[in-house]
Order: structure tokens, then C-alpha cells, then sequence
């Protein structure tokens, strides 16, 4: 048996084959603009699973899905036998049988691949304790319509160094962005993932300054201080105070520079409602995204590419 084409972390997936994922999400960005919706995926049904909340990614992955002509069946982890200890690999297993492709969101990133270990069909990740993989690639795909091409800019992460960061780290070895991390040091990326861009070429550098790292940035970008499952949190927002994206950092930056955050924001904490509600901040458009770039993974995924 083929090997289904799993989207679970960038770092596992030809560069060439994100890039043109992110073309053809350009493509049917436009065409919908024009009123264009192609039945590529009809009588085709995605299960969706999952073990957190979700707004963006669960509403725009359902109507892209519903969009592309297919079907969506959608659970929160406790209401299917998961729940009540059925195992991931028979739960993959089972719904192998009845639909074309799953998407979960979990918290370890070990369940994630456990379930496509088991699963004879594609299984995309919906975000884990480990990375972000969709979001990342609506948040290039949003750079790139702004700004251009995102090889060579340089990309500036203020913050915690959660899954998003090391999803950012991924992008920078995928696609030769360059890329400046200020975080505490108690709240690093992973090493691991670094080691890993800048074997690729990618020029990848940690710092606790927020400062230094934002300095002349084309993007800068932060996330919530407490990402689902933190439990730390008066810790962490001692530790991620000096890290608010506000004007005064915002201006260190370029003159052009876009202001991201995947969502959801915490205004006065991660970033002030002066950035994100300001004329540099490119929020919306990486929401939008997400359902764009989805429509062309899920295409990717089952081979209608
Ligand atoms: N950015 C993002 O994944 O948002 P949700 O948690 O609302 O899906
Ligand atoms: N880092 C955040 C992202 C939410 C989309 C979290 O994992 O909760």
C-alpha cells in the first residue's frame, strides 16, 4: 500500500511541494474572488478531531472542505470511543474505512503521528504541543502577497518559544527565510529544530533581546503568552512581559514591516491593541488564509493536485 500523503510538520515535506501548495492557494484565492468555487473533492469527507478548542482552524478546514464540493464530519476527541480509551491506532484505523482524510488537533504531537502510523489514509495536523503547520503556511502565504517572496526577509519572533516558533523554524529551512528568535531562555525553541534550519543553509539565531531581534525585521510576529494546555501561566507572564510587541518595538523594526499573530490575541498582553488593530498588523488576511491554503493542502493530501 502507497503511503498517504500526511501533512504533519513542514520539515517532513518537500519544499517544492509546499511551494506549490502555496501556489495553488493563491490560485483559488483569486478564482473565489471571482466567484469561482471548483468541485475538486466531491463525495469526498474529511473527520475532523478535536482534543482543544478551535475557531479558525475548525470553521475555515469545514468550508474549504465544503467549498471544494466534499463533506466534513467534526468531534470533539470526547465524544468518539477515544474518549473512553479506544486507542489511536484503532480509532485511525476504523475511520480509514469510512472517509478519505482526518485532521486533528491534539496535545502531544506524538498522538498525531501515532494516528497517521496506523491510518491507511492522509492525516493532516491541525496544530499540537509540537507545531502549527497550516497556520504557518497561510501566515507565508499572507507575507508573500504583501511583501513578496519570503526567501531572503528576515522574519523576527518576539516571545514564547511554542509550537509556532518551531513551525517558524521549519518555514526558515524550507524556505530560506531568515529568522530571529528573542525569548526567555526558560521558554527556547527547540535546539533540535535549529540545528535542523541551519543545516539546510538557513540563517536561524536566538536571542533574549527583543530588541536585537526586531531590529530592521520585514515581519515581526509573537503569539499568546499561554498556549492551550500551559499550565504555568503567572510564571510565564512574568517572563514574557519584557516581550510585548508595542509600538515603541514595532518601530525598531523596518518602515514596512507587517505585524502576524495566528489568533487568538490578547490585547495588553502579547501585543497592544495599537499593533494588532494598527495599519501594519496583516491579522485578518492570515485568518482568511488559513482557508485558502487549506483547500490546497486537503487537494495535496488527496492527490488532486
Ligand atoms: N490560529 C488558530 O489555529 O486558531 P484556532 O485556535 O481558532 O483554530
Ligand atoms: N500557541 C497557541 C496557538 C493557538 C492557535 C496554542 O498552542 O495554543
Amino acid at each position: 500500500m502507497e503511503t498517504p500523503r500526511h501533512f504533519i510538520d513542514l520539515h517532513h515535506i518537500d519544499s517544492g511541494v509546499l511551494q506549490r501548495i502555496l501556489e495553488v492557494a493563491k490560485e483559488l484565492k483569486a478564482a473565489r474572488r471571482q466567484g469561482g468555487r471548483p468541485k475538486l473533492l466531491e463525495g469526498r469527507t474529511l473527520a475532523m478531531i478535536f482534543e482543544k478548542n478551535s475557531t479558525r482552524t475548525r470553521v475555515s478546514f469545514e468550508v474549504a472542505m465544503l467549498e471544494l464540493g466534499g463533506n466534513v464530519l467534526s468531534f470533539s476527541s470526547g465524544e468518539l470511543q477515544l474518549g473512553r480509551g479506544e486507542t489511536v491506532a484503532d480509532t485511525a484505523r476504523v475511520l480509514s474505512r469510512y472517509v478519505d482524510a482526518i485532521m486533528l488537533r491534539c496535545h502531544a504531537h506524538r498522538t498525531l503521528e501515532e494516528l497517521a502510523g496506523a491510518a491507511a489514509i492522509p492525516v493532516i495536523n491541525g496544530l499540537t504541543n509540537g507545531c502549527h503547520p497550516c497556520q504557518i503556511m497561510a501566515d507565508l502565504m499572507t507575507f508573500e502577497e504583501k511583501r513578496g517572496p519570503a526567501a531572503g526577509k528576515t522574519f523576527a519572533w518576539v516571545g514564547d518559544g511554542n509550537n509556532m516558533a518551531n513551525t517558524f523554524i521549519a518555514a526558515a529551512g524550507q524556505f530560506g527565510l531568515t529568522l530571529r528568535l528573542a525569548c526567555p531562555p526558560q521558554l527556547a525553541p527547540s535546539q533540535g529544530m535549529i540545528k535542523w534550519a541551519r543545516e539546510r543553509g538557513a540563517t536561524v539565531t536566538l536571542t533574549e533581546n527583543p530588541v536585537r531581534a526586531v531590529a530592521g525585521a520585514d515581519a515581526v510576529i509573537t503569539d499568546t503568552w499561554v498556549s492551550m494546555g500551559d499550565r504555568d501561566t503567572e510564571t510565564r507572564y512574568e517572563l514574557l512581559a519584557p516581550y510585548q510587541v508595542n509600538a515603541a518595538l514595532m518601530a525598531q523594526a523596518g518602515k514596512d514591516a507587517l505585524f502576524m499573530h495566528c489568533l487568538p490575541a490578547h490585547r495588553g498582553e502579547e501585543v497592544t491593541a495599537e499593533v494588532i488593530d494598527g495599519p501594519q498588523s496583516a491579522v485578518w488576511d492570515e485568518a482568511e488564509n488559513r482557508l485558502h491554503v487549506q483547500k490546497a493542502i486537503l487537494l495535496w493530501c488527496l492527490h488532486a493536485l
